[in-house]
């Protein structure tokens, strides 16, 4: 068991956190209402594993939302507020969400707002959200369809991440999550992404050795720069492409999951790393080598390139019209606040384009 101290709350990453969270609970909310925020499948699939051991939940309250990105909205909010309401929690009660990024962020969310904010802990059942959304205490929901535009900065009591959740999740969610890691090491860590690139995310024992080196890296940053002012902006490498490519794609009868895209961002970012900040040739092609051999290739046509350009332009890192990136200079060492013409963007798609398609 592995325990990564955030600021405020401690991260428990293993399989045998099981024990800790039960004692944790008991210690800090003996006597309170507790009350689990999952979805429809990590109730299915995550729920059991938590009643069979821990027996504060035997006597929990559960509340289930529709799973899905679609949800992560004010009309789920409400309602999670109002069964809360029905539920008679109080500033006592305890909110435990259990599930990927959507559970997390809108559970979060509503704990954080209900009665002015009762305490919560998550449980992410999601690669995604055990090495990402685990720490920063951003919680959130979208609005109109843009995502995130709702929220609040809000740290749960503790974070408890158990890599057995895994076993269920279906592969291709867990290799979007698998983008995070990589970016983790390409941003900040040389021997991090020797080791990750020497694995095969789909055949990985030790997961709580990956997953507690992504949260040592995110925790460290976010506690540098918790309102993303400056350091904070490198977990952007591979998002401002990434973005786009997403938006874009989840507008087709092909979507894109979000780390696929950001898999794509991560190799077009890498092309303009080499143009702008010094990437050398050789780790250009080790990136896009090993990216583009662990996901699909997805077909980027020319006559979208405008397209993706506009939905970079509403980037939130845009100042004054300029798009603006967070980028690497080697491998292990990124930058931020990097400006790039539209000319070197489109060749950076060309770039992708090249080294994807086969004849
Ligand atoms: N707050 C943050 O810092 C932060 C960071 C990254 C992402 N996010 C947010 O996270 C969301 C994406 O998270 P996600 O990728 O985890 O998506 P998700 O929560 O939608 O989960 C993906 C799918 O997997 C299912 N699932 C979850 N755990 C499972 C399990 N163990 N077994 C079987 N099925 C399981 C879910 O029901 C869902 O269908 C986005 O809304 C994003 O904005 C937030």
């Amino acid at each position: 068991l592995n325990t990564i101290n955030t600021n405020s709350y401690p991260v428990l990453i293993g399989k045998k956190c099981w024990g800790e969270m039960s004692r944790f609970i008991e210690q800090k909310f003996s006597g309170s209402k507790i009350i689990v925020v999952a979805d429809s499948n990590t109730l299915l699939h995550c729920y059991p594993l938590l009643e069979d051991n821990c027996t504060v939940f035997l006597s929990a309250e559960v509340i289930e939302i529709p799973e899905g990105e679609e949800n992560k909205n004010i009309d789920i909010a409400i309602g999670i507020w109002e069964t809360l309401l029905q539920l008679e929690a109080d500033r006592s009660s305890l909110i435990v969400n259990l599930g990927g990024g959507v559970v997390s962020d809108i559970g979060s969310f509503a704990a954080s707002t209900y009665k002015r904010g009762i305490k919560f802990i998550n449980i992410p059942t999601t690669l995604l959200a055990q090495v990402d959304a685990s720490v920063g205490g951003k919680t959130g929901i979208d609005l109109n369809g843009i995502k995130n535009q709702i929220g609040t900065f809000c740290n749960p009591d503790a974070v408890f991440i158990n890599p057995e959740f895994l076993n269920t999740l279906p592969a291709p969610q867990l290799l979007s999550g698998f983008a995070e890691v990589i970016k983790h090491a390409l941003i900040t860590d040389k021997n991090y992404w020797k080791y990750i690139i020497s694995e095969n995310p789909t055949e990985i024992t030790d997961w709580e050795k990956l997953i507690s080196q992504s949260v040592i890296i995110k925790n460290k940053i976010v506690t540098e720069d918790p309102y993303e002012s400056g350091i904070r902006k490198l977990l952007n490498f591979g998002h401002t492409i990434g973005h786009a490519v997403e938006s874009y794609s989840l507008e087709t009868d092909n979507p894109l999951l979000h780390g696929e895209a950001i898999a794509i961002g991560m190799i077009c970012e890498s092309y303009i790393s080499s143009k702008l900040c010094g990437l050398k040739e050789p780790e250009l092609l080790e990136i896009s080598n090993y990216i583009s051999g662990l996901f699909e290739p997805y077909w980027l046509d020319e006559t979208i390139y405008h397209k993706l350009l506009q939905l970079m332009m509403h980037d939130k890192k845009n100042e004054n019209g300029k798009i603006y990136f967070s980028l690497i200079e080697s491998i292990g060492s990124g930058i931020y606040g990097v400006s790039c013409n539209t000319d070197i963007i489109t060749e950076s798609l060309d770039f992708y384009k090249s080294i994807t398609v086969t004849e």
